[in-house]
């Protein structure tokens, strides 16, 4: 046995943590079967004074266990170890450290410093010192942040690997600041510290008007130094009037529109810093993994375009810069254009990108020579390359950046296409978690959408590990709500003060419901408590008499197919009832959330509430009969996904959804709203298969025609690119848009089979299911106590199913074709068995027209066996272009059997594709 991955809050080894309980999580992995934790024994020291004993405890937990010591102190690193037994008799110890931060912003010494350029207003200010050391190091922290985005370095040398520092928050009330340890840089006695700030967020060109200023109109910096001689003495630099400023290379940085670095300018005049203010009270230290480069991708292809365009494909689209190496003349321009795709003429496509020009500029000044820029990131697949007569595609990477979360999930099959589909949301997902959840990348808006990070959150937490990065993110949503207007509908919020509204606005409840299941994580519930009952008040506060919203602004289905798009986008789903769904949802969430806590009044306030609303729902958007009063594919998913419909009515809204998927061709119509559960809607109600059939449709509008069109990340709209090569042109079509990537947790929970039993997986359900068209399955999950796995194929009429479940986690297995559960402990387990179910697709099935199957001489022979004159009937000839299931959804019941049957009969004699 052994401990492995003891983390605290998260992080391996953090330094500048303003946590004042820390919490430390640990892995056990063993060789053996069935390993639980039976005790633990965490011990914390400072300077070799030991701060916490947690005492020998008799339990399994090891996860987020609290610090429950000595008060911690700021600035201060604490060693932790942690032994634990199990219960086959062994022990195993494990260490590991973390460092206090600054723990408030008003235990800054330094001042803010800001400058005074009038003239050169676009130039980034560098803010610089130099300073003296003449005793021996033992270590070196440095403390900073920044109104804009900041690079600092030391002799010339970057500071930390990190980029977009201080991140984006709502700096009307918190300001990450970030802590480095860089002793190495501080080579010999004259040292000279220097930090750029671009505009980034804080004075940057941003938003839907592309305005500058949004929170202020001066860049500023606020670091300081702090230097351990060996001797024990300290001594601090911290940013005051003893600082200088001056502009330097970067000309201009803007994140939409790109940089310009001349690297001719040389050292300009130094002048004088201007002390400014900004409330170090609202200063927080860094709060989630930090932006880095996370892969860098070599050029794939070299074009000319027909326009006579000199573009570099990467191969993928992705968000970060393109580094080159150069050797260009003094003086010479390279420009760098980017873009997302090309158009069908083959020509570089940048109406994607609206007014986010995204062009970066480097001159050289006659030296070898690396550029990327600081300030700016883009999305994009493309570059165009002016300026160099002569391109060598060596010489450009695309760097990808986003924020470093730990990846957590793999999930791979035996259909190219899916992994395809797989790899597009995984490229999603890391193209859009760039410090904040955002809509997209690389056009004019790259903005906090509550709703889009909302309905891809479960998707996400399966991908990579998500707990830091939306815990940061909540913190900052519960800042920006008010009692008046809700939830913001993007955060950080600089569109305004606007009433919440549903589906975007519950990612309040939603994503800290999402990080507590996934991680077991109850201080994310305890914390965002306020902000997730305040929501729901909210909503109750806007209700009519009849208990219901039905007032203000709604997103609805955003960019559902059923309606005509319009003004409004919002499909045809009944606006109110997708917001009386949510509220329903919401406050389930939010019951279950009190009683978890021990909140019990509160508990049985929503209790309440939520009978009370189901109820009403009921009454206003269903039936007496049991029809949906939108008998959209939407309207019905919310009604059995969410649990709202009376059990009685169930099973007509099951067939309204089935026949109106039927009248799409088997195809969905949903949108933002409806797409991520629609699938599990069909799974958890016995038609899987038909789930099956619409993750696998490879004609529009599916998931699959993206990947067939050659997508390497998720469309914004099922048709940005259209079936004729053109782009969709409403003006908001981008190619980096990961919602519709939220089927993702289907794959991963009801293909693969991966699922909490418990939250946190301390209990784990292993329940694969298949879907003809895909012969095997292989996904892992690393949970937070280890990895988990489920691997399945069926083929040459046998099962094979393997599984791993982490040592001290225990799971209920659900074999595919088996009626009886398994319960495991942890270990690997396979199991082979026969069957002869074959899930090759077939040649026929519900897709096939009327006429593929009149084609067949034996179906003709049944169908006038069973069904006389059927095929005699004058209008027969219009049905020849339908397909099976749409003749079916308008014709009388009994016809369904008898084509069944033909269907078999067909599948039966011919061979499979
Ligand atoms: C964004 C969306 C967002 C929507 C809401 C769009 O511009 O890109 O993804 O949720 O607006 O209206």
């Amino acid at each position: 046995m052994k401990v492995t991955d003891l983390h605290v809050e998260y992080l391996k080894n953090p330094i500048g943590l303003d946590e004042k309980k820390p919490r430390f999580s640990w892995k056990i992995i063993s060789d053996e079967n069935d390993v639980v934790q039976s005790a633990y024994q965490i011990f914390v020291e400072s300077n070799n004074r030991l701060v916490w004993d947690s005492g020998k405890r008799e339990s399994g937990a090891s996860v987020l266990i609290e610090y429950d010591g000595v008060e911690l102190n700021p600035c201060t690193k604490y060693d932790v170890q942690v032994t634990v037994w199990d219960n086959k008799g062994n022990e195993d110890i494990i260490d590991a450290f973390f460092e206090t931060g600054l723990f408030s912003g008003s235990n800054f010494q330094a001042e803010w410093i800001t400058h005074d350029f009038i003239d050169d207003e676009t130039a980034c200010p560098i803010f610089v010192r130099e300073f003296y050391v003449n005793k021996e190091i033992e270590s070196v922290r440095i403390y900073a942040t920044s109104l804009g985005i900041y690079e600092i370095k030391l002799n010339g040398e970057k500071v930390g690997d990190t980029f977009f520092a201080p991140g984006w928050t709502n700096y009307h009330k918190r300001l990450q600041y970030q802590t480095y340890a860089n002793e190495e840089l501080l080579i010999g006695q004259n040292n000279k510290i220097e930090i750029a700030v671009g505009n980034g967020w804080y004075k940057g060109i941003f938003g839907f008007e592309c305005k500058p200023n949004l929170y202020g109109d001066r860049v500023a910096a606020l670091v300081e130094v702090h230097i351990s001689y060996k001797d024990g003495t300290k001594e601090v630099i911290p940013t005051d009037t003893s600082w200088k400023v001056t502009s330097g290379s970067i000309r201009y940085s803007e994140i939409y529109m790109g940089e310009t670095f001349d690297s001719t300018i040389q050292e300009m005049k130094l002048s004088d810093v201007i002390v400014t203010n900004f409330d170090k009270n609202r200063l927080v230290s860094q709060e989630s993994e930090p932006v880095r480069i996370t892969q860098r991708l070599p050029s794939k292809e070299f074009i000319i375009t027909p326009k006579g365009e000199k573009v570099i494909d990467f191969g993928q689209n992705l968000t970060g810069f393109v580094e080159f190496k150069i050797k260009g003349h003094k003086g010479q321009k390279v420009t760098i254009r980017h873009a997302e795709v090309l158009d069908k003429e083959g020509n570089l496509y940048t109406e994607t990108l609206r007014q986010a020009i995204s062009v970066d500029n480097f001159i050289c000044n006659g030296e070898e020579q690396t550029f990327r820029p600081h300030f700016t990131f883009h999305g994009f697949r493309y570059i165009c390359v002016e300026g160099l007569e002569e391109i060598n595609i060596e010489d450009f990477t695309a760097c990808v950046l986003h924020t470093q979360m730990e990846e957590t999930g793999s999930f791979k099959t035996s259909n190219p296409l899916i992994n395809q589909l797989q790899s597009n949301i995984q490229w999603g997902q890391r193209g859009n978690f760039l410090d904040i959840p955002t809509d997209c990348p690389q056009r004019d808006e790259r903005l906090g959408w509550t709703g889009d990070a909302q309905v891809f959150a479960g998707t996400a937490a399966y991908n990579y590990n998500v707990a830091l990065f939306f815990t940061k993110w909540l913190r900052d949503l519960k800042s920006e709500q008010t009692v008046e207007f809700g939830v913001p509908h993007i955060v950080p919020n600089i569109l305004g003060d606007q009433g919440g509204a549903a589906a975007w606005s519950d990612a309040a409840t939603i994503i800290p419901w999402v990080v507590y299941q996934t991680y077991g994580d109850t201080r994310i519930l305890e914390n965002q408590y306020d902000s997730m009952t305040g929501w729901v008040d909210y909503i109750s506060n806007q209700c009519g008499s009849n208990g219901l919203w039905q007032s203000g602004y709604q997103y609805g289905d955003w960019l559902a197919l059923d309606k005509e798009e319009g003004a409004d986008r919002t499909g045809a789903t009944d606006k109110y009832l997708v917001a009386n769904a949510y509220y329903a949802y919401s406050t389930d969430i939010v019951r279950k959330t009190a009683r978890i806590l021990n909140k019990v009044e509160d508990a049985n306030k929503y209790d309440e509430l939520y009978e009370k609303i189901k109820k009403t729902f009921n009454v206003e958007y269903i039936t007496a009969t049991g029809r949906m009063v939108s008998e959209t594919q939407t309207g019905c998913v919310l009604a059995l996904h969410f649990d709202l419909a009376e059990e009685k009515y169930r099973s007509r809204i099951l067939e309204s959804l089935t026949r109106n998927i039927a009248n799409h061709k088997n195809h969905l119509t949903t949108g933002f709203v409806g797409t991520p559960y629609l699938c599990h809607a069909l799974t958890e109600n016995n038609e899987h298969a038909l789930a099956g059939t619409l993750l696998l449709k490879e004609d529009y509008p599916s998931w699959l025609y993206s990947v067939k069109k050659g997508a390497t990340t998720i469309w914004e709209r099922w048709n940005s690119i259209l079936p004729s090569g053109d782009f969709e042109e409403s003006g908001m079509n981008s190619l980096n848009h990961y919602a519709y990537g939220s089927i993702g947790e289907w794959m991963y929970g009801k293909l693969a089979g991966i699922n909490q039993h418990e939250p946190g997986y301390k209990k784990i359900l292993i329940k694969p299911q298949f879907i003809k068209g895909i012969s095997s399955v292989e996904a892992t999950f690393e949970s937070v106590y280890g990895e988990i796995k489920s691997a399945w194929s069926c083929e040459n009429k046998k099962i094979n199913v393997t599984v791993t479940i982490p040592a001290n986690t225990t799971a209920v297995i659900f074999l595919p074709e088996k009626d009886e559960p398994i319960e495991v402990g942890s270990g690997s387990y396979s199991y082979e068995y026969k069957t002869e179910t074959n899930l090759e697709l077939d040649r026929f099935s519900m897709d096939s027209t009327l006429q593929e199957i009149l084609n067949e001489p034996i179906a003709i022979n049944i169908l006038n066996q069973y069904a006389p004159g059927m095929l005699n009937h004058p209008m027969i000839e219009f049905a020849y272009q339908l397909s099976v299931s749409e003749i079916l959804a308008t014709g009388p019941a009994e016809t369904e059997s008898l084509f069944k049957t033909v269907i078999d009969q067909l599948n039966q004699t011919s061979t499979a594709v």
